[in-house]
């Protein structure tokens, strides 16, 4: 492991290696230690088995090492006893995403290609190669030997199975969100994924073939409703699966309308073809009634939920729509705009907002954007002019009542690219205020500084959820015991893993 800035890769870069020893100062010294530790690894290994350098061949770091210095390292690393060189990229200190959603599709894997020529042994493409023909066009083009993947195994341990067969659109697919992965091995918890609750979980989430099948109502078609319909159909039981929209997905379709989010429609796309492959009753554009639901063994409520009304005087003028209004096009927002409530959904609206053209399915657009060259050109692969991203095409403030900074509670592993994303664009962020009045003029709040006008076209309410649970009600006024999941559950934060979760979970028991 000699990249990411782990131990290795501290005694390569100049920016950490302040030795004057043997160890330090000439490239020589300091490839000393990579070099001594894979000789001595390949002795203690015997001549046979394979040896994987993992090489970082852009550090995304200041005074990180430059091409010719990794180039040295791969001959070296090779000479002393390696067998495949993998690639790593940037250290965990790097300002520069490089696995999260927002990074495109196999975006460093033209370093990878720089490097195959330069040496005689196979090289490793990696980061965001997350469907097989992402991988395939790798090899296809000759950019590497091989491809590595981490997460995509975790959202489908059968990948390769499904892969070989031909059906790749049945391959559950890594959203590179890290909610439930990277942000749970960095929190001490049990690693697993937003997609497949089962990863690391397998001895004890199990989907055993129902004793008795029953015929089984879900209500609501978000991802509760289809993981619940999924595991249910799974275990042998006949389920109904209601929407009263004319798609399957609910809320997941708000998130694959944000730039920089587009995997969300990968992952809609999944459900849709496991739902079709899967023996599940689909009626679209039907909200039953309760009494239709009385003949099921089991009712299962997802209902998911129903924008918060945050009670501000003129929220009822026309310069103020919701974010489902905005994401869905059914309303389009002015120049200036301000963005009501600051949790995961404003986030998202603000970036939505001030982005004209999603750089994550233009790869050299997102390396201008986040300040990538080349490290042939700058050391670290740090451009000199830093990141340049195209200018915001809205002026955009975000607003919370919380006194905190903004963003704070986003995810561990990501928060930081949305706030840098967000900032780059120069998103006014105003924590601790009271939201007075909306008019003509814009939004009047209170801020710890005093009362203050946000001029603005348009105002954009995204201050939170509550459980949609009409239907939960009045199946319980019916004595009819429905088991409510998903944001008709909990409406707290818009949480797909969680509603994920719960869904797998209560169908692995009915
Ligand atoms: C839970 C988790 C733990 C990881 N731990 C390590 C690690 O210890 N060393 C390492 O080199 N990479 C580690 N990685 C990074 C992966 O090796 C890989 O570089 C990264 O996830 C990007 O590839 P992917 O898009 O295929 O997931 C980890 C990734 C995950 C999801
Ligand atoms: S939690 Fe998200 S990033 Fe992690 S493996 Fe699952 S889908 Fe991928």
């Amino acid at each position: 492991m000699g990249s990411e800035g782990y131990f290795l890769n501290q005694f390569l870069a100049p920016r950490t290696n302040c030795r004057e020893d043997r160890w330090g100062g000439s490239l020589e010294n300091r490839m000393r230690l990579p070099v001594e530790v894979v000789a001595r690894v390949r002795a203690a290994l015997g001549p046979e088995k394979l040896l994987i350098y993992r090489i970082s061949l852009l550090d995304l770091v200041t005074e990180g090492q430059e091409w010719s210095e990794i180039v040295a390292l791969a001959h070296a690393v090779t000479e002393a006893g390696a067998d495949v060189l993998n690639t790593g990229i940037g250290w965990h200190e790097a300002r520069v995403p490089t696995i999260v959603t927002s990074v495109p599709r196999a975006a460093f894997a033209h370093l990878t290609a720089k490097l195959r020529p330069e040496v005689s042994v196979p090289v490793i493409a990696s980061n965001r190669i997350n469907t097989p023909q992402v991988a395939e066009t790798i090899l296809a083009q000759g950019q590497a030997d091989m491809v590595s993947m981490a997460r995509p195994f975790l959202a489908d341990p059968n990948f390769v199975a499904t892969a070989a067969r031909g059906e790749a659109a049945r391959i559950a697919p890594c959203i590179a969100c890290n909610q439930a992965c990277l942000d749970h091995t960095f929190s001490g918890k049990l690693s697993s994924c937003l997609v497949n609750p089962r990863a690391c979980h397998e001895t004890e989430l199990v989907l055993a073939p129902a004793s008795a099948p029953r015929r089984i109502a879900v209500v609501g078609a978000g991802p509760a409703g289809l993981s619940s319909a999924l595991a249910l159909a799974e275990r042998g039981h006949a389920v109904t699966l209601f929407d009263k929209a004319d798609r399957i997905g609910g809320q997941l379709h708000y998130a694959a309308a944000i730039p920089g989010k587009e995997e969300f429609r990968g992952l809609i796309d999944w459900f849709e073809a496991e739902i079709g492959a899967r023996t599940v009753d689909l009626r679209l554009g039907h909200a039953p009634e309760p009494d239709e639901l009385t003949g099921f063994d089991e009712v299962i409520v997802a209902t998911g939920v129903r924008p918060r009304d945050p009670g501000i005087p003129g929220q009822e003028g026309p310069n103020v729509i919701s974010y489902a209004d905005l994401l869905s096009g059914r309303a389009q927002a002015g120049p200036r705009v301000a963005v009501v409530g600051a949790g995961g959904i404003g986030f998202d609206v603000a970036e939505y907002l001030v982005t004209g053209h999603s750089t994550t399915i233009d790869p050299p657009a997102w390396r201008t954007e986040w300040g990538v060259s080349d490290p042939s050109v700058a050391r670290g692969g740090l451009a000199p002019e830093g990141p340049r991203p195209d200018p915001a095409i809205r002026r955009v403030t975000l607003l919370q009542r919380k006194a905190e900074k903004l963003g704070k509670r986003l995810g561990k592993t990501t928060g930081w690219v949305h706030r840098a994303g967000l900032q780059m664009r120069a998103v006014e962020m105003l924590g601790g205020v009271s939201y007075e009045r909306i008019d003509a003029q814009g939004l009047h709040v209170t801020t710890p500084d005093g009362p203050r006008l946000i001029e603005a076209d348009t105002i954009v309410l995204c201050a939170g959820q509550e459980s949609e649970r009409g239907l939960a009600d009045a199946l319980l006024s019916r004595g009819v015991a429905a088991h409510v999941i998903g944001g008709a559950e909990v409406a707290a934060e818009l949480d797909a893993k969680r509603a994920i979760d719960r869904g797998t979970r209560l169908a692995a028991t009915l």
